[in-house]
């Protein structure tokens, strides 16, 4: 069976997610046998597909699926992010969707490509980390040209994905998110996601080419599948969420924020976004800068998303990079 039916029947499905389609229908408007539809319902089940099967009525995907696909993404894209339908991709467990997007990017991919993994074997954080990246989790890596971004989302990029990600996350499943400054994602003040933005440097012209997002949140894991170190700290998107397509529909909200939005945030409106979900402001804090730590108070946030600290004798200080631990 050609890997195209599949795909095409899983889109059909995806499309009437909720409502069954007989066998015929799915046959008629694909243009193929019974059979092959037949073959194709076999393979998705296969494949981790839940596919509820009545006489007369025809097929129906099951309302606890979740598995990621670009079929289940594509009909929940907003009119705005449409256009890129053609540059999405599901990558099979990956070592990174990042390090894929860096490559693919060097090899000339369009703004908007978005790579998408259930699961990575080598994916990676800030400061070289590693991001726990098991199955059933959500992975993608967005390419942005810079010149197609609205001005103040090019300057502020950090800011602009975390707000991108906390307002799906909350248009999704109704979950509360904040912000750990730079940009980790908490729920419940446990980190479901964090994002890495990576610069690909033009070396030609030595202008800065194009910007790798990359975006991992933890979905509906059982705190007893985190590694003992990780625990304590993470927790996941949707804990208490139906699993109906949840990982579609986030990566879909994503998308549309990131490539679609209709008025992009001006930035101090981005800013406020930003601002209303930081917590740790008026905290004490441990500022840890490379191999360095001091003790200091959260006191702000400046226009430029830099993190505003003040030491015990009250001189503030600018953070424009590194992490800061509450104590
Ligand atoms: C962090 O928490 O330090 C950032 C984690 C970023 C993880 C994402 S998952 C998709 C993309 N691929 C990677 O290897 N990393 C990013």
């Amino acid at each position: 069976m050609p890997e195209q039916t599949k795909d095409r029947v899983l889109a059909l499905l995806e499309a009437h997610r909720g409502t069954y389609i007989s066998g015929a229908q799915i046959a008629a408007s694909l243009a193929v046998s019974r059979n092959a539809v037949w073959k194709a319902i076999n393979a998705l089940r296969q494949g981790g597909y839940r596919i509820d099967a009545v006489t007369n009525q025809g097929y129906c995907l099951a309302a606890e699926n979740d598995v990621l696909s670009v079929q289940g993404i594509l009909p929940l894209l907003g009119e705005n992010s449409r256009g890129y339908a053609d540059l999405l991709r599901l990558l099979d467990a990956p070592d990174s969707t990042n390090r894929a997007a860096k490559e693919l990017a060097l090899a000339g991919a369009p703004h908007g490509t978005v790579l998408l993994a259930d699961s990575q074997s080598n994916g990676h954080g800030r400061f070289t980390r590693s991001f726990f990246s098991p199955r059933g989790g959500l992975y993608m890596s967005v390419i942005l040209h810079p010149e197609r971004l609205h001005f103040a989302h090019i300057t502020a990029v950090t800011a602009f994905a975390a707000v991108a990600v906390c307002e799906a996350i909350e248009a999704v499943t109704g979950e509360e998110t904040e912000i750990k400054w730079v940009n980790d994602i908490l729920i419940g003040g446990k980190k479901v996601c964090g994002i890495l933005t990576e610069a690909v440097t033009d070396f030609e012209s030595g202008s800065l080419g194009w910007i790798v997002l990359g975006i991992g949140i933890n979905v509906q894991a059982k705190q007893a599948d985190f590694p003992n170190e990780l625990r304590e700290a993470a927790a996941s998107v949707g804990a208490n969420a139906p699993a109906n397509g949840l990982r579609n529909r986030l990566a879909a909200e994503i998308i549309d924020r990131v490539l679609g939005w209709t008025e992009p945030p001006q930035e101090a409106e981005l800013f406020r976004r930003y601002r209303k979900r930081l917590r740790m402001l008026g905290e004490q804090v441990t500022v840890v800068q490379g191999e360095t730590s001091y003790p200091a108070r959260a006191v702000g946030l400046d226009d430029a998303g830099h993190l505003i600290v003040e030491n015990a004798d009250g001189v503030q200080q600018i953070l424009t990079s590194g992490e800061v631990r509450r104590r």
